[in-house]
C-alpha cells in the first residue's frame, strides 16, 4: 500500500513517518508538505534515505502539485497538513481557511481522481467545541461547534470529507484526536513552550486562571490508532482517539517544573486567550472496541519521555527557535498583560 502522507515534516506527521518505517517499512511513504514554518526537514534527518521513503515539497492547495505528487502511485491519502495553532488563527484566520478547507477539497479531488483505496482524514476534537466540568466527554455523535478559526476550518474540512463520501462513494475515515505532546513538537505549543521557558529560567505564560482542561494523548498513541483506522476503519466512519488523561494547564505546567527542578515562582498567569475553550475530554471508546486499539503510554510516563527528549535534542530546537520563531513569540506575548 503506498502513502502520500501529507504535513510529513510536521510534529504528527514526522512522528508518523518515524512509525510507519519502524513497524510497517513495507508500505511505500511519500511525504509531502509545503515546509511552512511548522514543516522540519531537521526532524527526519535520521530517515530521509531510508527506501521505502521519499519527500516531496508541495502544497496541498495547489492541485499541481498534488497531481505531481499522486503520480507516483498512491493507495492511501494521509492528510496531516494543516495550519494547527489556534492562536495564530486568531491572529490571521484567512491562512486557516485556506490550507485546511481549501486544501482538503484539492487533495479530496486527487482521490477521487485517482480511485484511491482510503482517504484518511487527521482531525481534531476541537470540532466539538468546549464542555462544562459536569459534561460528558465527546463522542462521535456529538454535534460540530467549533469556537476557534481554527477549528472552524478544521470542521469545514470534516465536512468537506464527508460529503465526498455521502455524495461520491469515496472511502474515507474522519480522526479526531486530543491535544498530543511527545517529540518534535513546535515550541509554539503549550508542552514545549513550557519546557523550554522553563530550561531558560523564563517566565512561563500560563492563559487566564490556567484552569482550562486538556486530554493528553503522547504522539505515538495517536499515531498507532490512525494506522489502525486506515487499515481496518470502516469507509465513512469517524473515530475519536483519545486516552483518558484530562489535566489543568496549570497542572501540567506544574508537573513540567517539578520534573526539571525549577521553582513555580516562574508562573506567569498573562491576558487568556479570546474565546478560550474550557475543557476537552474524548470518549474513545468505538476505536478501542471496535478496532482494539490501546494507548501504551500513562501521563506520568509519556511526560517524563518527553521532558527528557527535550533535554536531549537541544540540536533541533534552537534551530527552529533560531528564525522567525522568536519574531512571533514576540508578537504573541508582548501585549498578554499580567492577568
Ligand atoms: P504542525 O503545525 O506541527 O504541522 C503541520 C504540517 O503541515 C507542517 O509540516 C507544514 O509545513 C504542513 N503544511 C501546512 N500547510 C501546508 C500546505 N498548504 N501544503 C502542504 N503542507 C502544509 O501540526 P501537527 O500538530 O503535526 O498537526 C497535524 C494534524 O493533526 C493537523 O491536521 C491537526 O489539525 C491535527 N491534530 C493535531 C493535534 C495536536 O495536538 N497537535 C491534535 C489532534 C489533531
Ligand atoms: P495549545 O498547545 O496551543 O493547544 P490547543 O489550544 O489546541 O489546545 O494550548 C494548550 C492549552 O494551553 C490551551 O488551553 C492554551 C494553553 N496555553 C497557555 O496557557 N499558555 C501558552 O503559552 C500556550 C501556548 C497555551
Amino acid at each position: 500500500m503506498a502513502m502520500l502522507i501529507t504535513g510529513g515534516a510536521g510534529f504528527i506527521g514526522s512522528n508518523f513517518v518515524h512509525y510507519m518505517l519502524q513497524h510497517h517499512p513495507e508500505h511505500p511513504i511519500v511525504n509531502f508538505d509545503a515546509l511552512t514554518y511548522a514543516g522540519n526537514l531537521e526532524s527526519l534527518r535520521d530517515i530521509e534515505d531510508h527506501p521505502s521513503y521519499r519527500f516531496v515539497k508541495g502544497d496541498i492547495t495547489n492541485p499541481d502539485d498534488v497531481e505531481r505528487a499522486m503520480q507516483l502511485g498512491v493507495d492511501i491519502i494521509l492528510n496531516f497538513a494543516a495550519e494547527s495553532h489556534v492562536d495564530r488563527s486568531i491572529m490571521d484566520p484567512g491562512v486557516f481557511a485556506k490550507t485546511n478547507v481549501l486544501g482538503t477539497q484539492v487533495l479530496l479531488d486527487a482521490a477521487r481522481r485517482h480511485g484511491v483505496k482510503k482517504y484518511l482524514q487527521v482531525s481534531t476534537d476541537e470540532v466539538y467545541g468546549t464542555l462544562s466540568p459536569s459534561d460528558p466527554a465527546f463522542t462521535e455523535q456529538t454535534p460540530l461547534a467549533p469556537n476557534s478559526p481554527y477549528s472552524a476550518s478544521k470542521a469545514g474540512a470534516d465536512l468537506m470529507v464527508r460529503a465526498y463520501h455521502e455524495t461520491f462513494g469515496l472511502p474515507v475515515n474522519i480522526t479526531r484526536c486530543s491535544n498530543n505532546y511527545g517529540p518534535y513538537h513546535f515550541p509554539e505549543k503549550l508542552f514545549p513552550l513550557m519546557i523550554l521557558n522553563a530550561l531558560e529560567d523564563k517566565p512561563l505564560p500560563v492563559y487566564g486562571d490556567g484552569l482550562q482542561v486538556r486530554d493528553w494523548l503522547h504522539v505515538s498513541d495517536h499515531c498507532r490508532g490512525i494506522y489502525l483506522v486506515a487499515e481496518k476503519g470502516v469507509p465513512g466512519e469517524v473515530y475519536n482517539i483519545g486516552g483518558n488523561n484530562e489535566r489543568a494547564n496549570i497542572d501540567v505546567v506544574k508537573t513540567i517544573l517539578q520534573i526539571l527542578g525549577k521553582p513555580e515562582s516562574l508562573i506567569q498567569h498573562v491576558k487568556d486567550r479570546p474565546g478560550h475553550d474550557r475543557r476537552y475530554a474524548i470518549d474513545a471508546t468505538k476505536i478501542r472496541r471496535e478496532l482494539g486499539w490501546e494507548p501504551k503510554y500513562t501521563f506520568d510516563t509519556g511526560i517524563l519521555e518527553t521532558v527528557t527528549w527535550y533535554l536531549a535534542n537541544e540540536k533541533w530546537w534552537s534551530a527552529v527557535r533560531s528564525g522567525s520563531y522568536m519574531e512571533y513569540y514576540e508578537a504573541q506575548y508582548k501585549d498578554r498583560v499580567k492577568a
